[in-house]
């Protein structure tokens, strides 16, 4: 099979997004495509795998156009580690490429007109593994964590750079939400 380059899924995912403005089809469209991009990894390296070990995870970037947009990066976690529980106002894509990454999906129960307030509850705990998607509208919640013994390393695709996004991170232990942490990110 010709390989797919990441210039390559860049434009295709211009071509889904300047046709489809439904984030759910959009999402549709763009988790083969992810898939086949995370099937082989030779636009990867040996760097893709560094972890900032205060965050637990390291992020490279692979694209983000001018206005944020389409933005493609790749994970690596450390195992054990993860993020507390996030949104990302946008559309999102992961699909894994190496070790276990456990997503555990939070359902929000009260209405969000108390500020800093959020009642959570799991609602699913889903594992992705190589070539195993997962996916999330702009208003879901979820946390993550490498439940392997190995560093994993996952492709991340969002609608807009998280980092540009008005985020939130939640602790459902106290029932609070702040502003989601900015997240270490590097260039590939
Ligand atoms: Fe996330």
């Amino acid at each position: 099979m010709a390989t797919y380059s990441v210039t390559e899924f860049v434009n295709d995912l211009r071509l889904i997004t300047q046709s489809q403005k439904d984030d759910s089809a959009i999402i549709e469209k763009v988790i083969p495509l992810a898939k086949r991009l995370a099937s082989q990894t030779d636009w990867s390296s040996d760097s893709f795998r560094s972890c900032d070990e205060s965050q637990g995870f390291g992020i490279t970037i692979l694209n983000e156009d001018e206005d944020n947009a389409l933005m493609v990066e790749t994970i690596c976690w450390l195992p054990g580690r993860g993020v507390a529980p996030h949104d990302h106002q946008t559309w999102g894509v992961v699909v894994g490429i190496d070790g276990e990454e456990t997503n555990v999906n939070w359902k929000r129960h009260d209405d969000g007109k108390r500020e800093g307030f959020a009642d959570l509850t799991v609602e699913e705990e889903i594992i992705v593994g190589p070539a195993e998607a997962c996916a999330f509208l702009p208003n879901d919640i979820h946390s993550v964590r490498n439940t392997g013994e190995t560093p994993s390393l996952s492709l991340h695709v969002y609608g807009y750079s998280p980092g540009s996004r008005k985020r939130s991170e939640f602790d459902p232990l106290n029932k609070t939400y702040k502003p989601c942490p900015q997240r270490i990110r590097s260039r590939a």
